[in-house]
Parts: structure tokens; sequence; C-alpha cells
């Protein structure tokens, strides 16, 4: 089996591979003065199985890109069979029309995922439990909610004085099954609201804490797909300290940090924020109240089934 890393899953193809016990595959690229890519396989790939990871996060136009060319690229020297790895499914998020007017680009991406004809797509924690239905080609949904759930029970935050929460309604079911890992912890949901004009979220309301005394909870989890520009996380901590809720953890899975995130989000009052390497978290985007899980485990099982 063939290990191929685009440009911006260096790193997690690294451990990936040597958790499959190989190295990856060398690969050239080089970028032209105009910055177009042009992308070659260096080794033999004739009848192998080849597994390409490419998180497709900024700049998620060229790592796009550069990810069709790879998969041209393998198809054209042989390859037997080829799944691709993508970490974080960029463009996910326009899934379907807000506005009239506007572009539809998760179908944009899945049509040219598919007219690429690999074997399999593999992502992670996908904004909405509908994507993979709109896939017309096989796609394993892999999350990384039992790395969540394993840190919670090593720091021994699983009890009753422990709460799981959704910044959004869309979030419910995410934290319906880390619950369920966490012999039913007590999980709430926020009625959050963005306006599509400017971005400002909105929140004011939890649902679900109807039967919960909020006086034995120390500490929540707010658990979510991704950070952007860290507005929601920011909204919904300061909606649990306005209910008295002392101690603030997050747990997200892909850290898309805009530039200004990482300096908003060590100044906010969460205490810790756990992400994964979905996303590379590039060394000027870490803060000291990061901590990076790793998915290559779990990518690694996946492959090996
Ligand atoms: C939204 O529905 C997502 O699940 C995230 O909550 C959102 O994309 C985070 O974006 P930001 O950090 O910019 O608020």
């Amino acid at each position: 089996m063939k290990i191929i890393s685009g440009s911006s899953s260096k790193t997690l193809g690294k451990k990936l591979a040597g958790k499959l016990s190989t190295s990856p595959t060398p690969l050239e690229i080089y970028i032209f003065p105009d910055g177009e890519k042009r992308v070659r396989i260096i080794d033999k790939v004739l009848d192998q199985k080849c597994v390409v990871l490419q998180s497709c996060c900024t700049p998620v136009d060229q790592n796009y890109m550069e990810l069709f060319f790879i998969v041209d690229a393998l198809r054209r020297s042989g390859a037997k069979s080829i799944t691709a790895v993508i970490p974080y499914l960029g463009y996910q998020r326009q899934d379907h029309l807000f506005r009239t007017g506007e572009a539809v680009s998760l179908e944009v991406i899945i049509k040219t995922l598919e007219a690429m004809g690999m074997d399999k797509l593999i992502c992670f924690d996908l904004h909405s439990i509908k994507i993979p239905e709109l896939f017309h080609m096989p796609i394993i949904h892999l999350s990384a909610l039992s790395l969540f759930a394993k840190t919670i029970k090593k720091n021994k935050w699983n009890n009753s004085q422990s709460l799981l929460i959704s910044p959004d309604m869309g979030g419910l079911r995410r934290i319906k099954l880390l619950s369920q890992m966490l012999n039913d912890m007590f999980f709430g949901a926020i009625v959050k609201s963005r306006n599509l004009e400017t971005g400002q979220v909105t929140a004011d309301k939890i649902e679900g804490l109807e039967n919960i005394s909020l006086k034995q909870i120390k500490r929540a989890f707010i658990v979510d797909d991704m950070i952007s520009s860290g507005g929601t996380i920011i909204t919904a901590t300061k909606l649990l300290r306005k209910l008295g809720i002392k101690e603030v953890y997050v747990f997200v899975t892909h850290s898309v940090f805009s530039k200004s995130a990482p300096k908003i989000l060590q100044k906010s009052a969460v205490k810790k924020f756990f992400v994964t390497d979905t996303v590379y978290c590039p060394r000027e985007k870490r803060f000291p109240k990061l901590q990076i899980l790793t998915v290559a485990d779990i990518i690694a099982e996946e492959i090996k089934k």
C-alpha cells in the first residue's frame, strides 16, 4: 500500500504511515512562478492500493486542486485503487441555499470529487450527518468523538458535575453520541443564530437543561465540529459563565482558525481547547491553552479494515 500526503497533511501523513509501518511515498510538487502547480508521483504505483491524504482547509482552493492533480497522477500511473482521506472537507458549510442567488458550494465539490473517479472517500466530523447521503460514491464518515471521550475520562471529568453543550441545535446528535460514550453525561444545546450579512452570532437560551440543577454542574464541555473565527465558542462560553458554570472546556475536531482566532480564544474564559490534527495547526496559530490530539490511529484502523 502507498500513502501519499499532499502539502496540507504532511505531518498527519507521516504519523499515519508510521502507524501502518511504512513511510509516505515521495511526491514532487513544483510551483510555477504564476502559482500553478505541477504534481508528479515519483514511486511506481502500478497495481498498488493508494491512499491520498489531503485536508482541504485554507488555502482551500489550492488544496483541492492539488488533491485533484495527485489523484489524476495516480490514475494515469496505473494505481489499483485510490482512497482519498480528506480529514477536513472544505466548503461543506454551504450545503444548501441559505439565500436566493447563492451557489451551493458543497454540491460543486461533491460533483468534482465524484468526477475524479476515486474508489473511496474518508472524511471526519462532517458539518451535517446528511452530507454522506449527498455523495454517489463510497464515503466513510469518521469521528473524533471517541478521542474526546477518552480525554474526558483520562481527566476524571466523567461524572454528574459535568455537562456537554452543543453551541447550536445542529450539533445535538454529536453531543448525544458523546453523552452515550460517557455514561449518559448531561447535555444541552444552545439556540444560536448567525446574521448572514455580518457573521455576528447571538445565543441566549439552552435547550435540554430543564431537569438539571445547574448548581451541581462544575464544568461544561462545548463540543463542535470546527472553530473558524471563534465567535460561536466565545458566545457559548459567555452564556455558560452567565449561568454560573465555573469551568468551560472546548472539544472541537477541526481547528480552521482564522487569523485572529488564536488570540481571541487564548484571551477567553475557556480553560482549555482540545482540537485534532485533521487540520494542521502551524506554530504561529498555536497558543498556551491549546492541546492537539491526533486522529492518525482512527484513520489507520479504518484503512487496515
Ligand atoms: C456552525 O454551524 C459550525 O458548527 C461552527 O459552530 C462554526 O462554523 C464555527 O464558526 P466560528 O468559529 O466562526 O463561529
